[in-house]
């Protein structure tokens, strides 16, 4: 008896490692991360959809759906091969987003001869069929056994592809490093003489552009960030860690990791208010001002993407109980509209105005994370976040609205803050606490009334309401 009960104890044991290895491992780098970033982990701009699972039910039919057509598209991958190959499985291969397939140093993964993402089903399984290559992108290099910069990764069966004469795992066709992300200046201007700048990944196949910002250089202002959301998004990689946010060479050399900080923006909002705005202010209770994403980490698949959404031109000063709040509501409710619509959305996430607080004498003045010496303010605190979708094969589209200001009265929010028709009542895709005012009191307008009230985004075609 005790011999058995110290093998299964031994067994329970070895299980039990089995699955806490890896959050032992999450455990070391999240602590790592925050030696080396302290000021990121003091204010995190928390993705609780990361944390979400993927919801069964439509969606499970959309993926059968979706396996289907493969395998119209694929019946070599389906029919037995005549001569099965000693070393392959000769079938079709399966890369996961989620199940250890792609490392930390994954490379890109291109669809052969194209600048496209080989893009995974919505349970986050890339299908490839036998024969068929993939490119893939390092921008530093392929780990040995490999080299160089790019490979034409041809499937093997399994999760086995060959490239360059070697058959590999695609566990182990890594890049020495994490693929690099960076950001252009094009010669495009857009709203009131803002300039269009691009975040992406430069390849050796070209530009890879991942997000389309619209950014006021001298104000330090971002209008919008510009980018698709594909019905594959609901499988974006779960464990990439937070890195800190950079600036990428924009504002002026100014720190802006700094100006966020809580010590930082209290500072700041003291001096155009007085030292009375320290009520606006509850650290206990997330109540202050976070790096707010406009193109959120979670809205992007793959490591290298996510972590091209970390530049302080894609990011905004926002409340954190709205950003936490209603917002998180948003971004998750669209990206499942996507999945269980099937549908390709062109996404504009933004930010308008610049909220207001009353000061010390009860002055309602401008919200600003940094005042210059000539007493301009800098990286203001938008009224709104606003996300237009628009579904590329319809021409439908709606924007989705939450208010900035958790300290707002609801008279002040309808008078200042509410600038369009509310057709909000239509939506029930999106499971937020609406009118909660300190989860950013949300509503929904008609993309052509709101594009026309606030002048600031590029014409767009839109013929009717989604919903
Ligand atoms: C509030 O703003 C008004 C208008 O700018 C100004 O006259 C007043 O001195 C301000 N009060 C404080 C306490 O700063």
């Amino acid at each position: 008896m005790a011999v058995k009960w110290s093998i299964l104890l031994l067994a329970t044991f070895l299980v039990a490692q089995a699955y806490s290895a890896p959050e032992i491992n999450l455990n070391q780098l999240l602590a790592e991360e925050a030696l080396k970033y302290p000021e990121a982990l003091e204010e995190p701009d928390v993705d609780y959809q990361e944390r979400t699972a993927v919801g069964s039910g439509p969606e499970e039919v959309i993926i059968n759906q979706l396996l289907a057509e493969e395998a119209l598209k694929y019946p070599e991958a389906l029919e037995e091969p005549d001569v099965v190959e000693p070393m392959s499985r000769a079938g079709a291969c399966t890369i996961g987003t989620n199940n250890g397939d792609l490392a930390a140093n994954q490379p890109v993964l291109l669809e052969a001869g194209k600048t496209t993402f080989v893009l995974p089903d919505t349970s986050g399984i890339i299908n490839v069929a036998n024969g068929k290559t993939i490119d893939m992108y390092c921008t530093g290099a392929f780990a040995s056994p490999l080299s160089g910069k790019k490979i034409s990764a041809k499937c093997d069966g399994g999760d086995v592809f060959e490239a360059n004469g070697h058959k590999l795992s695609i566990k182990n066709i890594v890049c020495t490093g994490p693929v690099a992300h960076t950001t252009r200046k094009t010669s495009k201007s857009c709203y009131g003489g803002a300039t269009v700048l691009e975040i992406g990944l430069s390849l050796e196949v070209g530009f890879i552009t991942t997000i389309e910002v619209c950014h006021d250089l001298s104000k330090q202002v971002t209008y919008y960030s510009h980018y698709g959301l594909s019905p594959a998004n609901v499988a974006f990689e779960k464990s990439v860690s937070r890195p800190t946010f950079i600036t990428g060479g924009y504002y002026d050399g100014e720190d802006v990791n700094k100006l966020y900080t809580q010590v930082s923006q209290m500072e700041t909002i003291a001096k155009i208010l007085g030292p009375g705005s320290s009520k606006y202010f509850d650290l206990n209770k997330n109540v202050y001002l976070a790096r707010g994403h406009l193109a959120a980490k979670a809205d992007f698949i793959y490591a290298a993407e996510q972590l091209a959404t970390f530049y302080f031109i894609n990011a905004a000063p926002q409340w954190q109980t709205f950003n936490a709040g209603n917002w998180e509501r948003v971004e998750d409710g669209v990206k499942k509209f996507a999945a269980s619509r099937n549908a390709n959305f062109d996404i504009y996430t933004g930010t308008w105005g610049v909220s207001t607080l009353a000061n010390d004498s009860g002055v309602q003045k401008a919200l600003y994370l940094k005042i210059n010496s000539a007493g301009q303010g800098l990286i203001p605190v938008p009224k709104l976040y606003y996300r237009v979708v628009i579904d590329k094969a319809s021409k439908l589209g709606i924007v989705l609205i939450g208010v900035n200001n958790i300290h707002a009265t609801l008279d002040e929010i309808k008078k200042d803050y509410i600038i369009c028709t509310d057709v909000s009542s239509k939506v029930n895709w999106i499971s937020w606490d609406k009118t909660n005012i300190q989860k950013g009191y949300s509503y929904a307008c008609e993309v052509n009334e709101f594009a026309k009230k606030i002048g600031q985004l590029p014409s767009l075609s839109v013929s009717g309401l989604l919903y």
